[in-house]
């Protein structure tokens, strides 16, 4: 029997694999623009454990899954016993045994890591505090759509060197591009809470202007993310001048997407001008969410189609 795959991080998945899922992702994309039935998961279920809120990630696997002729069990913590203490590990054991594949948003990467561990069945992050790798994987096949290959392309990160941040900065690894960073002081990028191995491929910049110079995609996140809303007001004065704004993207130039994995905020991390304006596909990044994470679990099910 093939061992399980997870996907934890964006570097559980080899280039080659990307090529691969990003190639499935856009024929199940057309089997669903053209209602075309598509159903190799029949009889299999996703448990989707959440610990934070969510709207496009319930909602992207929920429905993909139903997509694919399978089902999907929405699992709060609050409502079940992990909220009241079982141990993860338990957890891992028991879910796994009912569900063929599992799904988390929680906090600390090592809960994820911790849950996969003693899993039978894959598990797929939905969001840690340190990683978003499947908000990744819909971003750059909405780069690929527009522009073709993401390789030796460059991305600006302006803000916190959040999940997000870290993501891209796996995922630039992996499929050989650059990434310029830039952040306030104080909130640097920390490559091993980053999971990075080679640091080839970022730059750090102190004006969030000279990261995006250039720039083929500028992408941004907000200021707080979800489990640091303590540090909000401190964490409003110090990311003020880390705003995209129509200057910057003028910086990147003609042809520069901007991306943004949402919730947003207008007026904080961007300008309703940029969000709303003619390089965003935010809505086309969103929508990649339900078409990307439909090729990983047919992926992580059945593996690669001949
Ligand atoms: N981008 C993203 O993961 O959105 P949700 O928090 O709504 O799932
Ligand atoms: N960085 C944000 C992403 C939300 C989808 C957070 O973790 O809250």
């Amino acid at each position: 029997m093939n061992p399980i795959r997870h996907f934890l991080q964006f570097k559980d998945l080899t280039a080659d694999e990307f090529v691969y899922l990003f190639e499935r992702t856009k024929q199940i994309k057309s089997y669903f623009k053209n209602y075309q039935l598509y159903h190799p998961l029949v009889d299999r279920t996703l448990a989707m454990i959440f610990e934070k809120q969510s709207t496009r990630t319930r909602l992207s696997f929920e429905a993909g899954m139903h997509q694919l002729g399978g089902s999907a069990i929405y699992l709060n913590t609050r409502d079940t016993q992990l909220g009241r203490g079982e141990p993860v590990e338990d957890a891992a054991k028991v879910i796994s045994r009912m569900v063929d594949m599992v799904m988390i948003r929680t906090y600390e990467q090592e809960i994820i890591e911790r849950f996969a561990t003693h899993s039978r069945v894959p598990v797929i992050n939905g969001l840690t505090n340190e990683y978003h790798p499947c908000q990744i994987m819909a971003d750059i096949f909405t780069y690929i759509e527009r522009h073709g290959s993401i390789q030796g392309k460059t991305v600006a990160w302006v803000g916190d060197s959040n999940n997000m941040c870290n993501t891209w900065l796996q995922a630039a690894v992996v499929l050989d591009f650059n990434v310029h960073v830039s952040t306030p002081p104080g909130y640097e990028v920390e490559p091993e809470r980053a999971g990075l191995y080679d640091t080839t491929h970022y730059e750090q910049f102190d004006d969030p202007m000279d990261a995006c110079l250039g720039a083929d995609l500028v992408t941004t996140d907000v200021w707080t993310s979800m489990g640091f809303e303590a540090e909000n007001d401190e964490r409003l004065r110090d990311f003020q001048d880390w705003q995209v704004d129509a200057e910057m993207m003028a910086h990147a130039g003609p042809e520069a997407l901007f991306m943004h994995c949402l919730p947003a905020h207008r007026g904080e991390e961007v300008t309703a001008e940029v969000i709303d304006g003619p390089h965003s596909v935010v809505w086309d990044e969103a929508e990649n969410r339900l078409h990307t994470q439909k090729a990983l679990m047919e992926y992580l099910l059945i593996g690669k189609l001949a």
